[in-house]
C-alpha cells in the first residue's frame, strides 16, 4: 500500500509522536512522516524526531508574534515535505484558519478528555476537579471552533476509586498511544470521511 504522508505538530514530550514513529517502524502503520514541526524549541520532541531521522523544525515564541504569518510558514514547509495530513500530537497553539484551508479536514488533533467535555488547555486537570467518575480520550479534525470539529474516534476511561490525578494522566496517555496510532492508520486506509453535516464517517 502507498503511504499516507504526515506531518505531526508538537509542543512537549512527543510521545505520541513516538508512538507513531514506532508503529511506522514495526510495519503496524502505512504512514511516513515527513516533517514535524515544534512551536518550542525545547520541547522534547524534536530530539525523537532526530532520532527517527525525520525532518524537524523548531519554531519559538517570536515566531508565533504574528500567528498568521506563522501559519503560513507552517504550510509551506508541510508543503514542501509533501504532507497529506497534519496531525496535532500535544500541539499547544491555535490553529489559524490559515492551516485549516490549506488542509481542509486534514487535520488531526488529539484531546485528553471526551470532547465536547473539557475542552481546553487542561482538560485532566479539569475533568478531574469536576469530579467525573468517566473521562476519556479524542481524536478529531480541527476546524475554526477550537476542540469542536468533528470526531473521529473516543475512548472512555473510568476514574478509579484509588486514582490520583497522576495516575489517571498516565492511563489517559497509555490509550492516546494506541488510539491516535489506530486512526492514523484508518486515514492511511482512506477510511474516514467527513459528511455535509459536519459528522466522521468510518468505512
Ligand atoms: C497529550 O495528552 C495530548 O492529548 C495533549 O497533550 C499531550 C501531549 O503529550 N493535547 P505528548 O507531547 O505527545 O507526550
Amino acid at each position: 500500500m502507498e503511504k499516507l504522508k504526515i506531518g505531526v505538530l508538537v509542543s512537549g514530550s512527543g510521545s505520541n509522536l513516538q508512538a507513531l514513529i514506532d508503529g511506522a517502524a514495526a510495519g503496524e502503520l502505512d504512514i511516513d512522516i515527513v516533517q514535524v514541526i515544534s512551536s518550542r524549541p525545547d520541547a522534547y520532541g524534536i530530539e525523537r524526531a532526530q532520532k527517527a531521522d525525520i525532518p524537524v523544525v523548531a519554531f519559538n515564541r517570536d515566531a508565533y508574534a504574528d500567528r498568521l504569518a506563522a501559519d503560513e510558514r507552517i504550510v509551506d514547509i508541510m508543503r514542501q515535505a509533501g504532507a497529506e495530513y497534519l496531525v496535532m500530537a500535544g500541539y499547544m497553539r491555535m490553529v489559524t484558519p490559515v492551516i485549516l484551508r490549506a488542509y481542509e479536514n486534514r487535520v488531526v488533533n488529539l484531546h485528553p478528555a471526551l470532547l465536547p467535555s473539557f475542552v481546553g488547555a487542561h482538560a485532566i486537570q479539569d475533568a478531574w476537579d469536576a469530579g467525573v467518575k468517566v473521562t476519556g480520550i479524542t481524536v478529531h479534525f480541527a476546524n475554526e471552533e477550537y476542540d469542536r470539529g468533528p470526531i473521529i474516534a473516543q475512548r472512555a476511561i473510568p476514574v478509579l476509586e484509588d486514582d490520583t490525578v497522576d495516575t489517571l494522566e498516565a492511563r489517559i496517555h497509555e490509550a492516546e498511544h494506541e488510539l491516535l496510532p489506530q486512526v492514523v492508520q484508518l486515514l492511511a486506509e482512506q477510511r474516514v470521511s467527513v459528511t455535509a453535516e459536519g459528522k466522521v464517517r468510518i468505512s
